[in-house]
């Protein structure tokens, strides 16, 4: 089985990591131009939700992607409500060509501060089962199950069309503030499209998925959104910053 996968602060390669196989990550992939991947037993995307649909990233892979399997599955992770975000994607997915036998998505920390602060999301942890979730999820796919998304017509209209880069513009890092940096250039390595030079006279690129990876993998704590809920941070507890470089790094 091949896990492909795209990760800001660790929940969809943690979720990656309990599904098992061999684990490549988008960014990676689409860097190297290699979007052919094979595999008899079983190709899997794990990916997580922005704005209700997915990352710039993510669809700049399935618009290059040929995907070769008797079984293609996709799990998204999200916080607080994905709503129709997985209609959409198996839709975005068939204009590729691309087709799931199984698509399914669990509910982690949210960690999109402008709207949560990552206290109130820790808090609300024990009540999302994810552990329970995770082994269902994983039994299901052992099992070669088929599932398809059961977005209800309310979830699907508020969901709307949208893909990735009209909810979320590539220049939204222009929001960013820096604040204490001491130029350890972290968050260059953990950035899935190189959007970042911190020597450079504008430091972001504006080419941006807003995932946050710099914002939370920072050791500093030196960027900010003027609109986040508290100055708090997140990193999965089961995946370390050497894994977030290793995924994106793209220098
Ligand atoms: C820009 C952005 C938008 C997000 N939008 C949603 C959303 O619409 N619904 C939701 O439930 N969670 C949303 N989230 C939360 C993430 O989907 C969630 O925390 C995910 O598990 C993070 O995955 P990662 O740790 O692999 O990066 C958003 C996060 C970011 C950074």
């Amino acid at each position: 089985m091949k896990l492909l996968y795209y990760t800001a602060t660790g929940n969809s390669l943690y979720v990656a990591k309990r599904i098992g196989g061999e684990r490549l990550s988008i960014p990676n992939l689409l860097r190297r131009g290699k979007c052919t991947v094979e595999d008899d037993d079983a190709i899997g995307l794990v990916f997580p939700c922005y704005g209700y649909t997915f990352p710039r990233t993510v669809l700049d892979f399935l618009s290059a992607a040929d995907l070769k399997s008797n079984y293609v599955f996709a799990i998204s992770t999200y916080g607080a409500k994905d709503l129709a975000a997985l209609s959409l994607m198996e839709k975005t997915a068939s204009k590729f060509g691309i087709s799931f036998d199984y698509i399914n998505s669990i509910s982690m920390v949210d960690n999109f501060i402008p709207r949560y602060s990552l206290e109130s999301q820790i808090e609300a942890l024990p009540s999302k089962g994810i552990e329970e979730h995770l082994d269902k999820i994983v039994a299901d796919i052992k099992a070669k199950k088929r599932h398809a998304p059961s977005a209800s017509f309310i979830e699907k209209r508020s969901t709307g069309k949208e893909q990735p880069s009209l909810t979320f513009p590539p220049d939204v890092d222009s929001r960013y503030e820096i604040r204490g940096c001491v130029k350890c250039r972290t968050c260059m390595k953990v950035c899935p499209r190189g959007n970042i030079d911190i020597f450079a006279e504008e430091r972001y690129f504006h080419n941006c998925d807003f995932c946050m990876s710099c914002i939370h993998n920072c050791p500093s704590n030196a960027i900010h959104l003027p609109d986040e809920k508290s100055t708090a941070r997140f990193r999965n507890e089961h995946v370390q910053l050497r894994e977030i470089i290793e995924s994106n790094n793209q220098l």
